[in-house]
């Protein structure tokens, strides 16, 4: 599922850094929620990946802020709660570490993503370009 949500990244690429990320235990905290698929429980249906960052664009500065690092849900299982259940357990997850915001990013095209997280409660603080120049 990481890599249908990310495909610039192999199976294995992902593999690898999902190792890395669940072995990385002295950084802020972070965790994986999965929800399994109701016709078949060894499939599962969508996944949340939330971390504890210091700070996220247009959150308060003096506080750790709850991040979504990745939201995913199989396409078969969309539009049935699935991705609200999971946004739900990454809030709880964040508010039981003292975060009192959650923030997250979209592309600028995904409209579902822009309309889900709406559903969710989130509001836009800010729209970036990216750039990149090698030294
Ligand atoms: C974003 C995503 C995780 C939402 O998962 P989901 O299980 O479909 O979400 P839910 O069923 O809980 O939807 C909650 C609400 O979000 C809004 N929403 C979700 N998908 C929508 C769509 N395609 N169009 C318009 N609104 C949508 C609706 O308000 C919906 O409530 P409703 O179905 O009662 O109208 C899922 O669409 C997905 O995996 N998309 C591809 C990956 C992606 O873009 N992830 C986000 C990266 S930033």
């Amino acid at each position: 599922m990481r890599a249908m949500l990310w495909p610039d990244a192999s199976v294995e690429e992902h593999r690898k850094e999902l190792d890395a990320w669940m072995a990385n235990a002295g950084s802020l905290p972070s965790t994986i929620f999965a929800c399994e698929g109701d016709d078949d429980p060894a499939a599962l249906a969508g996944f949340i990946e939330v971390g504890s960052r210091s700070h996220a664009d247009g959150c308060d500065p003096a506080r750790p802020v709850g991040f979504v690092e990745g939201w995913f849900v199989e396409e078969r299982y969309r539009r049935r709660g699935v991705g609200t259940k999971l946004m739900r357990a990454a809030e709880e997850w964040a508010r039981a570490r003292g975060c009192r915001q959650m923030a997250s990013d979209a592309l600028i095209d995904n409209v579902t993503s822009h309309r889900a997280h709406e559903a969710a409660g989130f509001e836009v603080v800010d729209q970036c370009v990216h750039f990149r120049k090698a030294l």
